[in-house]
């Protein structure tokens, strides 16, 4: 079912969802206010699936040409609650959930092993949007990993194959001198995936949708799963 992002939804609403990007804010008013916001305060309250609404901002996204749209910020915790978070990339999104990939040895991993939770945050700056989405984690399958794997560039391949994510090394050069040696065992670029290194897919349980606004008087809207797999949704106050 396809989510009205606006109040305005029809022709003008849907293109200005999908063009408004081009017309810089700053370029027209003093406050960094988007023509986006004038569109963005009666929102459409129905339960309906976020993950639809997740791929028309991540489209706008893409077809406003921010740099790297698919990148998030990416949340975990240790068994005893400690955070850490960084920056990795969305490689794929459906109904099962947001994919990334990396090594599952690294301290995210680790983390992920033990505490199988986490949150990941988009921020697209000129389109005045932030998404926030938590949930459980799972690895994807082996056949996934290896497709995605054998997708990269040669480089790429090799660079995962030498690197013990998030371990101390003593200089450049160690690495430098890991990838020589690969690069000679698998002089056709071929080197299989190593078994630490795959996918982990996120499965939404919470999905919250930030629209800025003027004066801070932003559009918050909250879709929670319920227990059969539906989604209701809230306005938060901002
Ligand atoms: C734009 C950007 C994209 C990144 N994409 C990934 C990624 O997809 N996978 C990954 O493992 N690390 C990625 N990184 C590196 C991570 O931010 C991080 O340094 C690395 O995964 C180690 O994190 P950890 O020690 O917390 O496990 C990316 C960094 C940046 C700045």
């Amino acid at each position: 079912m396809q989510v009205p992002i606006f109040a305005a939804e029809g022709r003008l609403g849907a293109a200005l969802a999908r063009n408004l990007i081009l017309f810089r804010s700053e370029l027209f008013f003093p406050f960094r206010i988007s023509l986006v916001h004038a569109f963005s305060l009666h929102w459409n309250l129905t339960d309906s699936d976020p993950t639809q609404l997740f791929k028309q901002w991540f489209d706008a996204a893409v077809s406003a040409g921010l740099p790297e749209p698919n990148a998030m910020t990416l949340g975990t915790a240790t068994r005893q609650g400690k955070p850490s978070a960084r920056i990795v990339l969305l490689k794929a999104f459906d109904e099962r959930g947001f994919v990334f990939y990396t090594n599952y040895d690294s301290r995210k991993g680790r983390e992920l092993a033990r505490n199988p939770y986490a949150a990941l945050v988009f921020f697209w700056q000129p389109l005045a949007r932030q998404i926030r989405v938590t949930g459980r984690v799972t690895k994807v399958s082996a056949d996934e990993s290896d497709k995605y794997f054998h997708s990269r560039p040669v480089g790429s391949r090799f660079s995962a194959s030498i690197s013990k994510q998030s371990s101390v090394i003593a200089s450049r050069d160690v690495l430098l001198g890991k990838l020589k040696k690969l690069e000679e065992k698998y002089p056709k670029g071929d080197p299989p995936r190593p078994i630490n290194w795959g996918g982990f897919r996120v499965y939404p349980t919470e999905i919250e949708f930030w629209q800025g606004g003027e004066f801070r008087l932003h559009d918050r809207m909250r879709y929670r799963r319920r227990r059969d797999g539906s989604w209701s949704v809230d306005r938060l106050s901002p």
